[in-house]
């Protein structure tokens, strides 16, 4: 049996089995393996392979994934970028996770005219007046503006502390649309603070905050810090819900904060709960019976990726490039793993937001807010 997937661990250290490679179709993959979003990369590869191995072929070829770990560092996802182009000779890039990191690629993949799909970044930034750059996922301004109603309607809060993570687009672009809309709807944010990915000590923050008495508590980060803050804010006797947006979703969420995470709110691409096509489906039964545990939404997004890819390429007829790209582009009523998939005029994904809530060392389904 061959092996087609390609794995580059770092620095670039080839990890391979292949040999056949003129006749595939070789598609570069960035995702962050180590690092601090390790569990992004790990979780999206999962997915991304499962997608694989529900369609391995286009026209009448195998594809080849070529994964580059980009250790949860922008300037590794660019260089890894240029590698995958240059040496590689990709007809199309799938990746990153963390919106910062697909924004570095992003550039490359535009001036070298190779198309560029991230499966789950979801700072508008990103596709924004690029021509070869798409998404399998909606964007923040939406993700925002459902965790704010959810805040202030569901939950009834009217005073909203934010914690923001400087160091990450994702983070100051989803605060800034919480609070928009949280602020449209009556509410207030009270307190606004700022922290830094690799933060370990949040006391300062959780402070000021508890001082304010909000409502509500929305961390619109990542999961490691978002499990620190829980943890430390429940130590100061905080008890306030918290709430966060797709950054949460992570198995390290709940093993990292415990009870402190118990019951938070967050906003996400997917549930098994809320599947609405036979490919999601087919997705689930594969997943369940490999990991024996619900499939999480980053594995299905990089499904979707990978599958919008081919399902372009196909269309196109070709490995051109170009002709690819214009076929991304055309992508409606695509029936995906996370639903049907749409790509609007930005390059944007029109898909629901799924709320879950974290209950012991699950999330359970919450509800679904259509665009
Ligand atoms: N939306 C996040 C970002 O843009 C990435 C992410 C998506 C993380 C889905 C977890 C789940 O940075």
């Amino acid at each position: 049996m061959r092996i087609i997937l390609r794995i580059f661990l770092v620095p670039f250290l080839l990890w391979s089995l292949v040999s056949r490679a003129e006749d595939m179709i070789k598609i570069g993959v960035i995702l962050s393996m180590t690092g601090g979003t390790a569990a992004f990369g790990e979780v999206t590869w999962t997915g991304m392979r499962i997608g694989r191995s529900i369609r391995p072929n286009v026209l009448g070829k195998e594809v080849e994934l070529i994964l580059v770990d980009d250790k949860s560092d922008k300037i590794e996802s660019a260089n890894a970028a240029q590698r995958l182009i240059q040496k590689e000779k990709v007809i199309g890039i799938l990746g990153d996770v963390a919106s910062s990191n697909s924004l570095a690629i992003a550039p490359i993949a535009e001036e070298n005219h190779i198309p560029h799909i991230s499966p789950a970044s979801t700072n508008p930034i990103v596709t924004l007046n690029r021509k070869y750059v798409f998404r399998a996922c909606f964007i923040d301004p939406f993700q925002g503006e459902v965790m704010a109603k959810f805040a202030y309607n569901d939950l009834g809060a009217k005073k909203a502390a934010v914690l923001m993570d400087i160091g990450q687009d994702y983070s100051v672009g989803l605060s800034n649309a919480f609070q928009k809309t949280f602020t449209k709807l009556g509410g207030k944010v009270i307190s606004r603070v700022n922290y830094l990915s690799g933060d370990q000590d949040f006391t300062a923050q959780l402070t000021a905050i508890k001082e304010t008495n909000p409502d509500v508590i929305a961390i619109p980060g990542y999961y490691t810090e978002i499990a620190l803050i829980a943890k430390q804010a429940r130590e100061l006797g905080i008890k306030t819900t918290l709430i966060s947006g797709d950054g949460a979703e992570a198995p390290e969420l709940t093993e990292i904060g415990g009870k402190a995470v118990e019951g938070l709110y967050y906003t996400t691409h997917f549930d098994e709960k809320a599947i609405s096509t036979p490919l999601g489906k087919k997705y689930v039964e594969i997943f369940r019976k490999k990991y024996n545990h619900a499939p999480d939404a980053l594995g299905a997004l990089g499904a979707d990726a990978y599958l919008i890819m081919l399902d372009a390429i196909e269309r196109a007829g070709s490995t051109d490039p170009e002709k690819i790209r214009d076929e991304i582009e055309k992508t409606k009523d695509f029936q995906g793993v996370t639903g049907v998939i749409f790509i609007d005029s930005n390059h944007n994904a029109v898909k629901n937001v799924v709320i879950r809530q974290v209950k012991g060392k699950e999330s359970v389904y919450v509800s679904s807010v259509n665009p």
